[in-house]
């Protein structure tokens, strides 16, 4: 199976990739990134190319070069930086996905993994176990994308038979690949900061609670809804979810193994997003109908994250794949 991913180098891509590298085989899964450096261990594990998903023809030319028949779409412009570049955010998120979308239905592409986010949620939505069948009214250009992207693969599913599938993704929390431009990236700074032993500036305040999942359910996830029977969806994008917490009972799980971290509150822009989207996510449609279970809680969480960045640091590389 030729398996192309692009947003390889982002936070969900890199360790997707080195995954289903192990399952496929090197060769067959070839990384697409833009423009973050690609670190060691993705250039050495299997082919490496640049490409702008919104540039339609190298997108086609990098489809058809390596006889591509699967995609796991993640390129993306995240919710903070599209409030910075709402354009670029429009031209990444919806453009890519459209020329992928042609793409796919003049190649033949044979699936498409697609992720959307808890983002698609807005103020008019319930905020507490969110449903999957509700009010999509986002207030942030990312909704403003993920929604489109979420209709949009539907209608070509509908009309041209694109297998295209996607999940409700909430903030993802990962040892490996920092994010870039989410708002729920303070929950993956604060451990770097209580490893590296300084206080840290939170971006929301102490009571906002939002969905959230540990990277290995997150790539587990994506690799189920791929290889579920396609009779068993009744949805092409799914709710998900693994825990739920707000910003200051994280600091206090971390303090638990750090007991002298310190967060200090200082709410930006990004707290008006947070309070818009969802507190708590519904996601029993996915359980029901392929068997979706997360495996880890707040706890497991924070201690595997901790172990993990705490040995990088020790080995004098918290920061050895690329700057924060
Ligand atoms: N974690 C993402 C963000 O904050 C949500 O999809 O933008």
């Amino acid at each position: 199976m030729r398996i192309l991913i692009t947003g390889a180098t982002g936070q969900i891509g890199s360790e997707l990739t080195l995954e289903l590298r192990k399952r496929y085989g090197g060769d067959q899964v070839i990384a697409a990134g833009h423009r973050k450096p690609a670190s060691e261990e993705l250039l050495a594990s299997g082919p490496f190319v640049a490409l702008d998903v919104a540039d339609r023809n190298a997108f086609g030319q990098v489809l058809r070069e390596h006889r591509i028949e699967v995609v796991y779409h993640l390129a993306a412009v995240l919710s903070a930086s599209g409030e910075q570049n709402p354009q670029r955010a429009w031209e990444v998120n919806v453009l890519g996905l459209y020329h992928l979308l042609e793409l796919a239905r003049e190649l033949g592409i044979r699936q498409i993994f697609h992720p959307s986010s808890i983002a698609v949620f807005g103020p008019k939505t319930p905020r507490d176990r969110t449903p999957q069948d509700t009010v999509l009214s986002p207030t942030t250009m990312y909704g403003v994308t993920k929604v489109t992207g979420e209709l949009l693969g539907e209608y070509y599913a509908r009309r041209y038979g694109v297998d295209i599938r996607g999940l409700r993704y909430p903030g993802i929390i990962s040892s490996v690949t920092p994010p870039g431009g989410g708002t729920t990236d303070y929950a993956v700074e604060m451990f770097y900061y209580a490893v590296e032993g300084k206080p840290y500036t939170c971006f929301v305040g102490p009571e906002t609670a939002l969905p959230m999942m540990y990277m290995p359910d997150c790539l587990r996830s994506a690799l189920e809804l791929m290889a579920a029977p396609a009779e068993r969806l009744r949805a092409r994008t799914y709710n998900i979810t693994a825990m739920s917490f707000t910003a200051g009972e994280l600091a206090a799980e971390i303090r638990r193994h750090v007991p002298d971290f310190r967060v200090e509150y200082k709410p930006d822009f990004r707290q008006t997003i947070a309070d818009s989207w969802p507190r708590s996510i519904d996601d029993s449609p996915a359980r029901e109908d392929w068997g979706w279970k997360p495996r880890y809680g707040l706890a497991e969480m924070v201690e595997e994250m901790l172990r993990a960045l705490r040995a990088r640091h020790a080995a004098g590389k918290l920061y050895a794949a690329e700057a924060r």
